[in-house]
Parts: structure tokens; sequence; C-alpha cells
């Protein structure tokens, strides 16, 4: 497989978005949202940059059926555990595709009345969205391809990668098949 972006890629890029976001939120406390599964290392990345007071929950929202390809139908698998009503909201997502799963999650969230809805995406794939996405912060913008690591699966493999990598066809067929020849570094 193919790497993408490199762990101190990733790293450096963090560290950026934490300065900016930190800049962006200075005097408020906002709650950071994770969408799981694949936000995680973005998120504990994303907060030990993040040198201001803040909170976070998480939230998990299903899109995908368990393939490459989104299902087209979005369902809320766990809720957040707290109100935010009036607070300051910040998404963390990992990747943006079709955008359906954040433009479905935004207007849910905004139904509860925060006081503000930021997105924090690590990646976004530059294709034709289905729904147009305003996105507050980027970390890269990626092609069409199908990637994995740093939180990202394929079946709910690979997600501990420290990289970035991509995915391609012949690579999902090996592993589907079970032979799988991932050389860890
Ligand atoms: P969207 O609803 O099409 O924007 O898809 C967003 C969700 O699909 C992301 O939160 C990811 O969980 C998943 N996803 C999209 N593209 C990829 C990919 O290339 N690799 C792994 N997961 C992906
Ligand atoms: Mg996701």
């Amino acid at each position: 497989m193919r790497v993408l972006l490199t762990e101190e890629q990733i790293r450096q890029r963090v560290a950026e978005l934490g300065r900016e976001i930190a800049r962006d939120f200075l005097g408020k406390t906002p709650v950071l949202v994770g969408i799981l599964k694949g936000s995680i290392y973005f998120m504990a990345d994303l907060m030990r940059h993040l040198d201001i007071d803040h909170e976070v929950d998480f939230i998990s929202i299903s899109s995908y059926a368990s393939g490459v390809s989104s299902s087209g139908t979005v369902r809320m698998l766990k809720d957040l555990d707290r109100d935010i009503t009036g607070r300051d909201v910040l998404v963390v997502e990992d990747i943006i595709d079709s955008g359906l799963s954040l433009s479905y999650l935004r207007k849910n969230l905004l139904s509860r009345n925060p006081r503000s809805l930021a997105i924090a995406t690590l990646l976004a794939k530059e294709v034709p969205r289905e729904r147009q996405i305003y996105v507050d912060y980027c970390g890269f913008e990626i092609g069409d391809d199908f990637v994995i690591g740093y939180g990202l699966d394929y079946a709910e493999r690979f997600r501990e990668l420290r990289c970035v990598a991509v995915m391609e066809e012949e690579d999902r067929r090996r592993v589907d098949e079970g032979r799988c020849g991932l050389e860890r570094s």
C-alpha cells in the first residue's frame, strides 16, 4: 500500500490546526464532538495541541455499510452524552467524501441550538460532493482514493497505522480473500 501522508506530516499539520483552533476559540470552552471511530487519533492528537479549555464528547453514525462506498443513508448509533445547547461546538471528523455524513450531522446538531458550530476534518477528498459542506478546518485535501490508517479503516482494519496510506482495489481484494501481506514497520 502506498503511503500518502507520513506520521511526521500528520503530526505537523495537526499541531498547526490545534494552534489555529486555539486562537479562534480563545476565551471560549468549546465542546469537541468526535465522530467515532475514525476520528480517534485525530481527536487525541488535536486535544493535546489545543492550548485552551475544552470538553470532549463522541457521537457515532454509520453511512458506510462495511465496504468502500457510502450506503446513502445515515443512522445514529450513539448520541452525545451531554447537552450542547448554547455551547461552541467543534465537530472533529476523519474524512469527508460525499459529505452525506456531515450534512446529516450538521443538521442534527444545529437542531439542539448550540451557540456556534464549526467543522474540523483531517482529510477531505477533492471530489464532486453530493452535499456541499463548508469546512472550517481541513488538514489535507486528497484525491479520490480509498485511504486507511490514523483511525481510518477498511472493514474495521488498519486503523492503527501511523501514516495514511492508499488502498488500491487489488489491496482490498487481498484483504477480502484473507491473503493480506501488510508489512508493518
Ligand atoms: P461521507 O458521508 O461520504 O462524506 O463519508 C464520510 C465517512 O465515510 C467518513 O467519516 C469515513 O468514516 C468514511 N470514509 C470515507 N472515505 C473513506 C476512506 O477513504 N477510507 C476510510 N473511510 C472512509
Ligand atoms: Mg467517519
